[in-house]
């Protein structure tokens, strides 16, 4: 059997998918890689802005992961002409903010069909050729909002939810093939993707409006997530790190933490009583005296 591994990377033009395919790259100098960088058809020109170009053993491929016939499209290609993926990073994800009373049904279809459906989609495209193979690697980029929700962020947390659920059954389902499945949970990246989270129709009216009775929730959580955002020790490289030593185990875990606030984050929910937990949370909400107040 080839030492080559086939590596597809989603949502690879920016961010922490840009970070992981730039560190892709520096790895194929000591291991024998070809990466399949993806990103929807709109944002493919970042790659030649970004200085990586296609080449033998680098393809850049339009894919968008909610497109039920590009998923089987790029994964069919792999398999016919390199022998099928060995590594799949579901990295694309978008985060929308938002308040449970603000979120419309077609919204929250939209944030779940990026963040969980689509990603285990295009995973039960490649898990037969991998089961074949008797190897393989799964890595989803899950989130700290996958194991803790926070206020303003219920359909983000909703679908990392989700997405560890399905991840944490599959980790023993496919284990007996020596198919591993990690999800790297990164906690605050120092990046501006903050300034692109999308607001949905109600919330960005509430967000707006100071007279909205949730005005001070988007209000002062969004200055929180921000500060913390540009505060933030772990940078979208240092995740990328983790996820290239995720890569390089013989038999990763199942869960992973992304940045040392993960660490502390997930500690908290251990360690701490639930009710404790709780309150403990909700007391630390920035200005939450003043919410609730109109
Ligand atoms: N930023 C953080 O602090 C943070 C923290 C924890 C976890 N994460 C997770 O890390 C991952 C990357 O986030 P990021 O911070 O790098 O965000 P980002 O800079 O906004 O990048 C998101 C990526 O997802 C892609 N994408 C969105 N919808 C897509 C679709 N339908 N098909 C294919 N690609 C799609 C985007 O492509 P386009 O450019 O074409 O839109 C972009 O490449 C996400 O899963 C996110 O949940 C981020």
């Amino acid at each position: 059997m080839s030492d080559r591994q086939v590596v597809l990377v989603t949502g690879a033009s920016v961010g922490l998918g840009l970070a992981i395919a730039r560190r892709l790259l520096h790895e194929q100098r000591k291991q024998n890689l070809h990466l399949v960088l993806t990103a929807r058809a709109g944002s493919l020109h970042r790659f030649g802005e970004q200085g990586i170009v296609e080449r033998d053993d680098v393809w850049i491929r339009p894919l968008d992961i909610t497109d039920a016939e590009q998923r089987v499209c790029i994964v069919n290609e792999i398999a016919s002409t390199l022998g099928g993926v060995d590594v799949l990073i579901n990295n694309a994800g978008v985060v929308y903010r938002s308040c449970v009373e603000h979120v419309t049904e077609p919204e929250r279809l939209h944030q779940m069909n990026i963040n969980f459906r689509s990603p285990i989609e295009l995973t039960r495209c490649v898990l037969p050729g991998m089961r074949q193979k008797r190897r393989g690697k799964i890595i989803n980029i899950s989130s700290v909002g996958g194991m803790m929700a926070m206020p303003t962020m219920s359909v983000y947390s909703a679908s990392k939810f989700a997405l560890e659920g399905a991840s944490e059954a599959l980790y023993y389902e496919v284990k007996p093939w020596n198919v591993s499945v990690t999800l790297v949970q990164p906690g605050f990246m120092r990046s501006d993707a903050f300034e692109k989270v999308p607001y949905t129709t109600l919330s960005a009216d509430a967000s707006d409006d100071h007279q909205n009775p949730y005005h001070e929730h988007y209000h002062h959580m969004e200055q929180f997530i921000a500060k913390a955002m540009h505060r933030a020790l772990a940078t979208p490289d240092s995740v990328a790190l983790k996820v290239i030593r995720v890569m390089r185990r013989r038999s990763p875990p199942l869960r992973v933490y992304g940045s040392l606030d993960a660490v502390l984050f997930s500690a908290l929910r251990r360690v701490l009583p639930r009710r404790f937990y709780n309150w403990f949370l909700y007391r630390n909400l920035p200005h939450v005296r003043r919410w609730g107040k109109r």
